[in-house]
């Protein structure tokens, strides 16, 4: 069987077991619960009146919110990304697309592609493609290029993944030398470049990575991606094995929260998405107070964007509904004065 199909398959049961299964971290929280915002019964705002604007990646955004990285490429991904898109759309937020690895065949290439084509329904949107580590070579620069301009992308998300990979059957387990590769093409690609990881957690010891050839950051942001929500070493066990084979590795990544502030520590001014388990408006408002610029969410609008566009702008309203009320609440009126407050430490 071709590499492509099994390919298409992994990715369908990713999907399937992302529905059905117990995904999530077992013993690993976001560390989100671990801050409180800080309440202002005197808050002077009014709450219609708070703003949640933004923009990332030279994009306007209506509310920090981005639809996390999922899919493209299998069965139902056609379905799932215009749906995740018209709601992106119709809400002013951003959407990142899944690895677009499917487009960079000629066989299944054109096929693929649809099922990224999502700028008809979502001119505005900020787009972000996305590709593995283990993809970002310099041959593949015109591969790369062509299905980022062929979905109309704004950026590049590259995800990291050694986990994941790890867990899953012939996964890329080679990771030496990423580090230059990642200095060497992204300077050839005419997009800004996200480095994310996909639910483990970009921490200290990372960025300490990013920085060690020159001592600058060769991306230009940066998904903590942290643990707390969905488990990709988990998922991946499940589609490899067909059981838990190892449970202590499921539940290894560097919590959201966590990785948030070891990230910014070291990079005070990088554009940042906090995800990993993000589910309410109030985990956003911490993770914006702590130091991130946006939020992403992926799982929790999974079963949504298979049952309509209308279900995840319902989702998704309720999230930003609820982040601004937190902003009202701890009397913030924009994105910058929540920051300025901060979060509370609990205890
Ligand atoms: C069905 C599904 C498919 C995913 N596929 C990708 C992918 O292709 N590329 C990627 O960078 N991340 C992918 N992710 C990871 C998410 O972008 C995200 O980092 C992770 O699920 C943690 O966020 P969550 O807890 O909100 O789900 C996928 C997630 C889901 C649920």
């Amino acid at each position: 069987m071709g590499d492509m199909v099994l390919l298409e398959r992994r990715k369908r049961r990713h999907i399937e077991v992302c529905l059905d299964g117990d995904v999530g971290y077992h013993g690993v929280t976001t560390g989100l619960e671990r801050y409180r915002l800080p309440y202002n019964a005197l808050t002077q705002t009014r709450l219609d009146d708070v703003g949640l604007g933004t923009e990332f990646l030279g994009v306007r955004l209506r509310a920090p919110v981005l639809v996390g990285a999922m899919t493209g490429g299998a069965e139902l991904s056609g379905l799932i990304n215009r749906n995740l898109a018209i709601a992106a759309q119709q809400l002013g937020i951003g959407m990142m697309l899944g690895s677009q690895r499917v487009m960079f065949n000629n066989a299944l290439g054109e096929a693929a592609a649809a099922s990224f084509t999502v700028r008809d329904v979502a001119p505005d949107v900020l787009l972000v493609g996305n590709i593995g580590l283990a993809q970002l070579t310099s041959e593949a620069v015109p591969d790369i290029a062509a299905a980022l301009d062929r979905v109309g992308a704004n950026a590049l998300a590259v995800h990291t993944n050694p986990l994941q990979e790890a867990m899953q059957a012939n996964g890329d387990t080679d990771c030496a030398g990423s580090l230059e590769r990642l200095h060497e093409v992204v300077p050839m690609l005419d997009y800004p470049v996200l480095l994310k990881e996909v639910g483990h957690g970009i921490g200290r010891s990372a960025v300490a990575e990013l920085l060690r050839l020159t001592g600058e950051s060769p991306v230009a942001a940066i998904d903590v991606a942290g643990a707390g929500g969905t488990s990709w070493s988990r998922v991946e066990q499940f589609v490899h094995y067909g059981e838990l084979r190892y449970p202590d590795l499921a539940d290894w990544g560097i919590p959201t929260a966590q990785a948030l502030l070891e990230v910014r520590a070291a990079l005070p001014r990088i554009p940042l998405v906090a995800s990993g388990g993000i589910r309410t408006g109030s985990d956003a408002a911490k993770a914006l107070a702590l130091g991130a610029d946006v939020v992403a969410v992926a799982r929790p609008l999974l079963s949504a964007a298979i049952e309509s566009a209308a279900a995840v702008v319902e989702w998704l309203q309720r999230f930003i509904d609820e982040l601004r009320v937190c902003l009202h609440g701890c009397g913030a009126t924009d994105l910058l004065a929540l920051r300025g407050l901060g979060a509370v430490p609990v205890g």
